[in-house]
């Protein structure tokens, strides 16, 4: 791929890996979109990466979503990248009763439905446009869940399967490429609970890993730790 001159809707691009990613595509020259929910943060990143375009929203809402996609399709056409990062994780306990149900259904709602149905919103521009990307955000946890975040790794692991068989149905295109980042555990405020920052590794380096496996078309981009789970 072609990894300047694009012009790439980044979620939750105010923060941590989607940050990180948004400031080296910058670099390179491509237009970010960045999105969030924080107005604050929104604009410290806008500020930073100059020629940027905020784009507010919460991604968990299906009208959110509905308005982005609408936003995008009429005022920017030539949108030919998402990378779908945005998401959440709950620290919890299975042993104790508590509200495993409802954390779960907030994780695999941002975690997968919005993307599925994000990316059905945007397919169509997508495919009418030339060198461009999907790239969804999965996780070192779609491989082996933990008993800290117990409903976490079930929502990546629904996203890692969605996103092969979404490269699958468009194989016999050219024009959208559809890559999985599988970070290993990361030091980002995500991480703060669950001891990324002890033991996480720098955005920076996920970010760079993704930007060498998107020149090289290498479809699914394991990092750190994960590459371990990858090859067993
Ligand atoms: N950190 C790790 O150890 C790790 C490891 C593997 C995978 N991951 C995955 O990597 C992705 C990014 O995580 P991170 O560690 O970089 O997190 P982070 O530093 O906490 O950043 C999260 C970003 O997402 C935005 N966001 C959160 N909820 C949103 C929503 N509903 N709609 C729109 N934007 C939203 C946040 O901004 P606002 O709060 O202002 O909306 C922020 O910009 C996630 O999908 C996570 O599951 C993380």
């Amino acid at each position: 791929m072609r990894i300047e001159k694009n012009k790439v809707f980044i979620s939750g691009a105010t923060s941590g890996i989607g940050l990180a990613i948004a400031r080296k595509l910058h670099a390179l020259g491509n237009q970010i979109l960045v999105n969030g929910r924080d107005a604050n943060k929104l604009n410290e990143t806008i500020n930073e990466l100059k020629g940027s375009i905020a784009i507010q929203a919460d991604l968990s809402l299906e009208e959110e979503r509905l308005r982005v996609a609408k936003l995008i399709q009429k005022e920017h056409p030539d949108l030919n990248w998402i990378i779908n990062n945005a998401g959440l994780a709950y620290t919890h306990s299975l042993q104790s009763g508590g509200n495993a149900f409802e954390l779960a259904k907030n994780e695999i709602n941002l975690n997968y439905l919005s993307i599925i149905h994000f990316t059905e919103l945007l397919l169509p521009q997508l495919l009418a446009n030339q060198n461009s990307a999907i790239v969804n955000v999965t996780s070192i946890a779609a491989f082996r869940g933990h008993a800290s975040i117990p409903t976490y790794s079930a929502s990546k692991a629904a996203l890692q399967n969605y996103t092969s068989v979404l490269r699958d149905s468009l194989a016999a295109q050219e024009n959208v490429r559809v890559f999985e980042l599988i970070p290993p555990l990361v030091n980002t405020p995500f991480s703060k609970e669950i001891g990324g920052e002890q033991h996480g590794i720098s955005p920076e380096e996920v970010a760079d890993e993704l930007l060498s496996a998107l020149s090289l078309n290498q479809y699914q981009v394991p990092v750190g730790l994960t590459k371990q789970f990858f090859q067993s």
